[in-house]
């Protein structure tokens, strides 16, 4: 079985192909034939953040030629000229992304069904406008291909990121063995848009057990980036920067939320702390290299403490066998040294996902998608119009 996956929920445009194998066995696996991603990150630069008017115009413009190149990764493309027969149905599912239905139609007329037998497609939780372009993008193909679509849960897809293996594009097996994992396992989430402490009881078996009352930790990071001076994404820069940071008597900064008995995080007010401490710097006209530094080091120290703290107690107290990081943020590797330290204490195993895979992809959503299909014996699937995006998707 060929399956392509489609994400669009952010600043990504991304489409994978897996084959799987072994879906009726105890272990499947599958290989990955191709793993492409355009990043939108220089076109919302300018903006300070990600603009989501922008974003859907640029999924728009860059799902056509992706797919194209995906499938000729795959070995699937080849070329013919077909009729479409049922045009008017798709052309009413895209109506509105008019910006990517003449390049559609233009690819889809020049190349023979592609032997692609399933399409997996976040639809939530990220930006409506963008989810939209993936999700109606995925239905058009579904209907000109006569397949079917299963949507997918964006965090679910950073949760399952950790499932592929070193150097995945090249193994023939792609996937760790999942039944090599004991369950409960803890997941700590964060990127730009959640922050979320979420109980693993098995695969697609999910408990949200805390997450932020305002702002996620990525979010944090291009905020406190943005006063210094730094473009966004601003995470990498700041984490980069704290590299040269040192203990400084007058850098201190709260630690919200850091005793609250709870799984709540709050970083909003740690953001406002950061700013006053630039304010009174930049009005004393001492901002300067070394002192960038040493507040980037003192933010990623609160940050880091409060997720360790939160995670500590989640660990004890559900007795957890495993800890998940991932999201964006997951590749800060001040954080992930911090929780690899939290479990060998606890001598639990610490999965992190690969480097590149810690950013949005689409090779996360093939894998929980087919997780999914494999879990539930191969779910029915829902029908493809009632398929819709969903910005505030829960797991
Ligand atoms: O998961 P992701 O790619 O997109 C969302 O779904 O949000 O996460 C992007 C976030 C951005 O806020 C970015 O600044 C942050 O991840 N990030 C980092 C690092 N690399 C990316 N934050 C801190 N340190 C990093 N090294
Ligand atoms: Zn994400």
């Amino acid at each position: 079985m060929n399956i392509l996956a489609i994400e669009t929920s952010c600043d990504e445009t991304a489409i994978s192909i897996i084959s799987t194998s072994n879906i009726d066995h105890q272990s499947p696996n599958f290989k990955v034939l191709s793993d492409v991603v355009i990043s939108q990150i220089d076109i919302h630069k300018e903006y300070g953040g990600v603009f989501p008017a922008l974003a859907k115009r640029e999924h728009a413009k860059n799902l056509v030629p992706l797919l194209e190149q995906s499938l000729k990764n795959a070995d699937l493309y080849i070329k013919s000229t077909e009729t479409l027969e049922n045009k008017n149905e798709f052309e009413h599912i895209l109506e509105r992304e008019p910006e990517l239905y003449n390049h559609f139609i233009e690819l889809l007329e020049n190349i023979k069904k592609p032997s692609i037998d399933m399409i997996m497609v976040t639809h939530g939780p990220g930006l409506a406008p963008a989810l939209w372009v993936g999700v109606n993008f995925a239905k058009a193909l579904a209907r000109i291909w006569n397949i079917p679509v299963l949507p997918v849960n964006h965090m679910e897809g950073h949760i399952a990121s950790i499932l592929l293996k070193e150097n995945y594009l090249k193994q023939e097996d792609a996937l760790l063995n999942i039944q090599d994992f004991k369950f409960p396992i803890l997941s700590l989430l964060i990127s730009g848009g959640h922050t979320q402490l979420v109980l693993v009881r098995d695969w697609g078996d999910y408990e949200i057990i805390g997450e932020t009352i305002d702002d996620a930790v990525g979010e944090a990071f291009d905020k406190v980036a943005r006063m210094l001076g730094m473009d966004y994404p601003g995470g990498p820069k700041v984490s980069k920067a704290a590299l040269n940071g040192k203990e400084n008597e007058s850098i201190n900064l709260p630690r919200p939320m850091i005793n609250s008995g709870d799984y709540r995080f709050s970083f909003s007010g740690l953001k406002t702390a950061t700013r006053y401490l630039i304010d009174d710097l930049k009005k004393e006209k001492t901002l300067d290299k070394q002192n960038t530094s040493d507040i980037s080091r003192e933010f990623e120290h609160a940050v880091t403490e409060v997720l360790i703290k939160k995670t500590q107690k989640a660990i004890e107290e559900f007795d957890v066998k495993g800890l998940i990081i991932a999201g964006g943020v997951s590749a800060n590797i001040f954080i992930a040294e911090s929780f690899r330290s939290l479990c060998s204490e606890y001598d639990i195993p610490l999965y992190l996902p690969e480097k590149k895979l810690c950013g949005d992809n689409a090779l996360m959503i093939a894998t929980a998608g087919f997780i999914n299909y494999w879990k539930n014996n191969n779910i029915a699937i829902s029908e493809v119009k009632h398929i819709t995006a969903v910005g505030n998707l829960k797991l």
